[in-house]
């Protein structure tokens, strides 16, 4: 069983860098599992463009290799039909004519342009699409993270896609706002009485954010080494985490509503640069090592790269300068090649101001509320509780825990299924705003800058383990310790 779904209305969506990692192993799969659902209409076309001098044919039958454990071969066949392919160099003019009559022919459709490319394409795209009207009418853009690699960068890709898409067209995707956890962050912080009224540091006394990975970078190495951990993920998905945990409460969920309150958060960050960066940051890169049961080699030898200077692991600790959050750290941290595969948001309350309890009923543990995202999304509450039986009066730490799907007995759907479909249907509640993307790279920026300055080679860590020793001593120096309960 799947989550009911909404139809929309006839659409064509582009995907620009159409065979690549994302399109093939996230996209299609994605607009697959829609179309199962009943949710794609019949004359609605998907479009991959790459360079790559592929047909239609060439096109489907790449796809049906990597779609073809989701379901049965007929029905994927019939998806098929309404995949097609184009040949297009966004800096050359071939195919062009031929693309823009072919997306022309279906005047009434809802059109997404999706760009699944190097940012650097991301102009050049747009102009094209600008200078064959294709901006004109029900489209949108949709542009993946991350937008440039520091705040001039994005500017420029911003005011350049601004010249062809009104900002209302523009969708600015962050998948880790499309998991099903993050939005029920939603629902249970303000669809409930119980949490709201502790949601403050009067009550709370820090909050974790983790989103760990057993890959390694494996073949995007070429993006990833330009990248690093904090413009690939921190930057964008913990940010936007953190936001959605510490924002005050919008006075309704109409988009801009959500993403004024969001920005207020990134505007309140306390600021890291070369003053503190030591003492707030630990970057790492992995080394070689055991990652799932099998010997895996160092972030260097997969690049072929010895004197890359690229973080593979982050860990840090935010502040929120605001009267709700003032003096509660936010710790963040995220790494390839770590134990497990895991991400999750950690809420832990401040003790209780006095134990009535001896000694011998056992120690008192701080309530902590764990929002996990991946794997087995759901929500534990851990709280103090008797253990249970005659004798002695013992504490026992137990959580109420509830696993959406054994709660719902429902196949979460991927949260590109939701996202793709909102951009057809043109909510752009779960997108970043521009001012959102901006104020998150004035952050990041002299983060980068201090790390740069200094000088320092990020910390080998070795590949199967929860990174350098120094992420362990950055919490542990405030007497507390990474949540373990993976
Ligand atoms: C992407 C990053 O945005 O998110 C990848 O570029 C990362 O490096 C991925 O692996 C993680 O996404 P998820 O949904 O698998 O946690």
């Amino acid at each position: 069983m799947t989550a009911s779904s909404q139809s929309v209305e006839p659409f064509d969506l582009v995907i620009f860098g159409g065979t690549g990692d994302l399109a093939v192993r996230k996209l299609l799969p994605a607009l697959f599992h829609r179309f199962l659902d009943g949710q794609i209409p019949a004359s609605s076309r998907i479009v991959g463009i790459a360079r790559e001098a592929l047909n239609d044919a060439g096109y489907r039958a790449l796809l049906r290799e990597a779609l073809i454990g989701i379901c049965d071969a007929a029905k994927l066949d019939v998806f098929l039909q309404q995949v097609f392919y184009r040949s297009l160099d966004a800096r050359k003019d071939a195919g062009w004519d031929e693309f823009a009559g072919f997306i022309g022919a279906q005047p009434d459709h809802v059109r997404v342009f999706y760009l699944s490319t190097s940012p650097e394409l991301f102009v050049d795209i747009c102009t094209r699409l600008g200078h064959y009207g294709l901006n004109q009418g029900a489209s949108r853009v949709v542009l993946e993270k991350p937008i440039g690699r520091d705040l001039a960068s994005a500017n420029q890709i911003n005011d350049a896609v601004g010249k062809v898409f009104t900002e209302s067209q523009t969708f600015r995707i962050d998948h880790y706002l499309g998991k099903e956890t993050v939005q029920n962050l939603l629902v249970l912080r303000f669809g409930n009485a119980l949490f709201e009224p502790l949601w403050n540091a009067g009550h709370i006394d820090h909050v974790q954010i983790t989103v760990a990975e057993t890959l390694g970078v494996g073949h995007r190495g070429a993006y990833y080494d330009r990248a690093g951990a904090l413009r690939d993920m921190v930057q964008n998905h913990m940010l936007q985490l953190l936001c959605m945990v510490a924002m005050e409460p919008p006075s309704s969920l109409a988009p801009d509503a959500v993403r004024d309150e969001k920005l207020k958060v990134l505007h309140s960050l306390k600021a890291i640069d070369e003053s503190n960066v030591s003492q707030l940051t630990v970057r790492g890169q992995y080394r070689a090592g055991v990652a799932e049961g099998a010997s895996v080699p160092g972030y260097p030898d997969e690049l072929g790269n010895n004197k890359s200077n690229t973080e593979t692991f982050v860990a840090l600790k935010a502040e929120i300068a605001n009267w709700r959050w003032a003096g509660v750290p936010f710790y963040l941290r995220t790494g390839k090649r770590l134990p497990s595969r895991v991400s999750e948001i950690v809420v832990t309350f401040k003790p209780v101001p006095h134990s009535i309890f001896s000694a011998d009923a056992g120690t008192l543990s701080q309530n902590r509320l764990v929002l996990r995202l991946q794997p087995d999304e759901g929500v534990k509450l851990w709280l103090t509780i008797k253990h249970p039986g005659p004798g002695g009066l013992r504490l026992r730490h137990v959580p109420l825990d509830m696993s959406f799907a054994e709660a719902f007995g429902v196949q979460q759907p991927d949260a590109y299924e939701r996202l793709l479909l909102d951009v057809v249907r043109g909510n752009p509640t779960l997108f970043m705003r521009r001012d959102e993307v901006e104020a998150a790279w004035r952050w990041a920026g002299p983060i980068l800058a201090a790390w740069s300055a200094s000088g320092e080679a990020p910390r080998p860590y070795t590949a199967g383990s929860w990174g350098p020793s120094a992420a362990v001593a950055l919490i542990e120096r405030d007497g507390r310790t990474w949540n373990e309960d993976q």
